[in-house]
C-alpha cells in the first residue's frame, strides 16, 4: 500500500479557558489520514474540534496557551516530515483523572519552532481555503495580482509575465468568466461566490500537494453553494488533488468525500468509506451519524412535510469530558445491556467492517 501523503496519529490540541481555570480539549486523540488523490471529509456538530484539527495542521496553533500533541506526518514529494517535530520540548501537560490539571510552555521557543517546521509547508505544500473567501483576499490588491504573487513565491515560474499566464490559467480551471477581464478586479468587484472561486485558484496556484478546505460553502446563497461544490467536484478529477474537506453539512461530504471522519466533542467517532459511513442502506451506524444524518433534509422529507429531527441536548463541553461515552447523555441508541458500559467506558475506535471505525458499546464489545 502507498503511504498517506498525510498521517495524523494521536492529536490533542488543548486550550486553556482563563475564565474557567480549565482545559477546553478541542482535539483530543485524532487519529485519521488521506491518501494520495483522496477527499477525506470531516463532518460534526459545530464545536467538534473540525477547524482545530485543521489549524493544527497548518501550525496554526501557536496563540497563548494552545498546545498539541501526537503527530501529523506529511509525506509529499518535495517535504517528508512530522509536522509536530520536537514541539514537545516547549510544553509540559500534567493530567490526573483525565482532567488536564497543567500546561506550562515555552511560548516564543514554540513559535520559532513551529514557523520553522511549516516555512516550506504553508501555502505551498498544504493550502487552505476558508469560509468567508472575501476576508481572506486583500481588499487593496487586484485578484490576478494576488494569484499572480502566490505562483512567483511558490512555484518554478518566476517571471511577472509567467506567472500572470498562470495566474490566467487558474482563473480558467475555477470557472470564472471573462478571466483577463476579472484578473484586474478587486475583491469589492466580486461576488461571494466568485470570491471563492478566486480564493480556490490562489490556494490551487501554488500546486499544493494538500488542500485544507474548511466549510468552504458556508455562509453563501444555496445555489451559489451547489455551484462551488460541483467546481470542487470537477476540480478533484481534474486535479487529483488530495483534500481534507471540513463541514458541518453532510450533503457537501458525500458528493465529494471518498472517505469520512465523523467527529464529536474532539474525538472521531465514525471512520471509513463514505458509503458505509453516510448510505442510508448501511444497518451499522454510529448513533451519532444516525442522527447527524436523520436531520438532514432531503428532498422526500420536504415533499412529504416530515419533520426534521433534531439531536436532543447540548454538544459536548471538553472541559468535562465525561469517564465514559462522550455521546452518552445524548444517545437514543442505549440499551438497558450496554448502559453501564456507555456510562462508564469510554469506547475504542474498532473496526466493523474493513476499513471502517466506530466507537460504539453497541458495535463493538
Ligand atoms: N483559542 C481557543 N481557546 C479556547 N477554546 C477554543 C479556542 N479555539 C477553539 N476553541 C474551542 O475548541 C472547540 C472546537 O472548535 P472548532 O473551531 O474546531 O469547532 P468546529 O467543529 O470547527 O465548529 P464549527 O462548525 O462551528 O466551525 C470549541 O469548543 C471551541 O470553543
Ligand atoms: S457507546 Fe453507548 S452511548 Fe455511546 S454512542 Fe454507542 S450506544 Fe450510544
Ligand atoms: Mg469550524
Amino acid at each position: 500500500m502507498t503511504q498517506p501523503l498525510l498521517k495524523i496519529e494521536n492529536l490533542q490540541t488543548y486550550f486553556y479557558a482563563r475564565s474557567k481555570h480549565s482545559f477546553v480539549r478541542a482535539v483530543d486523540g485524532v487519529s485519521l489520514e488521506v491518501g494520495q488523490r483522496e477527499t477525506v471529509g470531516v463532518v460534526g456538530e459545530s464545536g467538534s474540534g473540525k477547524s482545530i484539527t485543521a489549524m493544527s495542521i497548518m501550525g496554526l496553533i501557536g496563540a497563548g496557551p494552545g498546545v498539541i500533541s501526537g503527530s501529523i506526518h506529511f509525506a509529499g514529494t518535495r517535504v517528508r516530515q512530522n509536522l509536530l517535530d520536537g514541539l514537545d520540548k516547549y510544553v509540559r501537560i500534567t493530567e490526573k483523572n483525565n482532567r488536564v490539571m497543567a500546561v506550562s510552555k515555552d511560548e516564543s521557543g514554540w513559535q520559532k519552532h513551529s514557523e520553522k517546521l511549516m516555512k516550506n509547508l504553508r501555502g505551498k505544500e498544504i493550502a487552505m481555503i476558508f469560509q468567508n473567501p472575501r476576508a481572506s483576499l486583500n481588499p487593496y490588491i487586484t485578484v490576478g495580482e494576488q494569484i499572480t504573487e502566490a505562483v512567483r513565491l511558490h512555484t518554478e515560474n518566476k517571471s511577472v509575465k509567467e506567472a500572470r499566464e498562470r495566474a490566467i490559467y487558474w482563473l480558467e480551471q475555477v470557472k470564472i468568466d471573462s478571466p483577463r477581464l476579472r484578473f484586474n478586479a478587486y475583491p469589492s468587484d466580486m461576488s461571494g461566490g466568485m470570491c471563492q472561486r478566486a480564493m480556490i485558484a490562489m490556494a490551487l496556484s501554488s500546486e499544493p500537494a494538500l488542500l485544507i478546505a474548511d466549510e468552504p460553502t458556508t455562509g453563501l446563497d444555496a445555489t451559489i453553494q451547489s455551484k462551488i461544490v460541483g467546481l470542487l467536484e470537477e476540480l478533484k478529477y481534474e486535479t487529483g488533488i488530495s483534500t481534507l474537506l471540513i463541514s458541518h453539512d453532510i450533503s457537501v461530504i458525500s458528493r465529494l468525500a471518498d472517505r469520512v471522519a465523523v467527529m464529536y466533542g474532539g474525538a472521531v467517532v465514525e471512520y471509513g468509506p463514505a458509503k458505509s459511513v453516510l448510505g442510508m442502506g448501511q444497518p451499522t451506524k454510529h448513533p451519532y451519524t444516525a442522527a447527524l444524518l436523520a436531520s438532514v433534509p432531503s428532498e422526500q422529507k420536504i415533499r412529504d412535510k416530515a419533520n426534521l429531527q433534531t439531536i436532543e441536548g447540548d454538544v459536548l463541553d471538553t472541559i468535562n469530558v465525561p469517564a465514559g461515552c462522550r455521546f452518552y447523555a445524548r444517545c437514543n441508541r442505549v440499551t438497558p445491556e450496554i448502559r453501564e458500559k456507555c456510562a462508564t467506558l469510554h469506547p475504542g475506535l474498532k473496526e466493523v467492517s474493513p476499513g471502517h471505525q466506530m466507537r460504539c458499546w453497541l458495535h463493538c464489545s
